[in-house]
């Protein structure tokens, strides 16, 4: 077994991804990116905030998690594979689609065991159950954990508005119901474990994402939600956001993007 990751003897200056997996993917999870792509292909749906840079940056922040013994190889391809589900799928919890559309492919495309695939789309099946889970194995947990970790700081603020804006959910009852999915995901991750060093950097990105969808939210009091006519404005495709610099947005807006791409350069992944 192939273990990317120095688990139990992390670099502290390795920290929510701050650094590039690109090149160091083991064999399964570039098979598993494959055979996303694959499906990709043949998909009805889009989603610009499920592409593969989302899954890196799970990969990426692996480290994160501080516990011992879980099976590294089958969480990363759980973690390349997981979010298939919602390019095929409006449903809000999309864990069994993406189950569903993989399961033919990974013993014989990604080169994992009977026993192996199933535990996978266990792990899949679960990733959104945050409240009765049918899969409480170490594995779907750090899924669980690490998928709701891109949730937060400026990328997850992102990611909630183009979900809505693609579920057809008006400002109006985006916003509220983001602020209250990051307080559930919060929790998630603090019900969890976790490298003691790494809490406040949670707890700084819960509280970034909180803030700008607050201010967001006051943006929508005034009738005016510029930040997500102007995202959609540009199709959700983040490598169009400098179109968006300093066209006369409120500062919060301009600084909100600006940010964002900051982050995206920082945490970018190639494969
Ligand atoms: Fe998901
Ligand atoms: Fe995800």
């Amino acid at each position: 077994m192939t273990v990317l990751y120095p688990v139990t003897q992390r670099s502290r200056a390795i920290t929510l991804a701050d650094t590039r997996i690109g090149g160091r993917l083991n064999t399964a999870v570039r098979r598993s990116f494959a055979l996303f792509d694959n499906l990709l292909k043949s998909a009805p749906l889009d989603s610009k905030s499920h592409r593969q840079d989302h899954s890196l940056r799970l990969l990426n922040n692996i480290p994160v998690i501080c516990h011992q013994g879980f099976d590294t190889r089958l969480l990363e391809v759980a973690i390349a594979l997981h979010d298939i589900g919602v390019f095929y799928s409006q449903a809000m919890d999309h864990g069994r689609e993406s189950a569903f559309r993989i399961r033919p492919y990974l013993v014989n495309e990604v080169g994992v065991t009977p026993d192996e695939a199933d535990k996978i789309c266990s792990m899949i099946r679960s990733h959104h159950e945050y409240e009765w889970p049918s899969d409480n194995s170490p594995e779907a947990i750090a899924l669980r954990v690490l998928d709701c970790l891109d949730a937060f700081g400026v990328i997850g603020v992102y990611r909630f508005l183009e979900v809505y804006d693609r579920r057809g959910l008006q400002p109006t009852e985006a916003l509220p119901k983001a602020i209250a999915s990051l307080e559930q995901r919060r929790q998630v991750i603090i019900d969890s474990w976790f490298h003691p060093d790494d809490l406040a950097i949670i707890e700084a990105r819960y509280q970034e994402a909180r803030g700008i969808l607050t201010e967001t939210r006051m943006d929508l009091d005034a009738s005016r939600p510029r930040v997500i006519i102007s995202l959609k404005g540009i199709d959700w495709d983040l490598s169009r956001l400098p179109e968006l610099f300093d066209t006369g947005l409120p500062t919060y807006a301009n600084s909100f993007f600006h940010r964002l791409h900051s982050a995206l350069l920082n945490s970018a992944c190639s494969l």
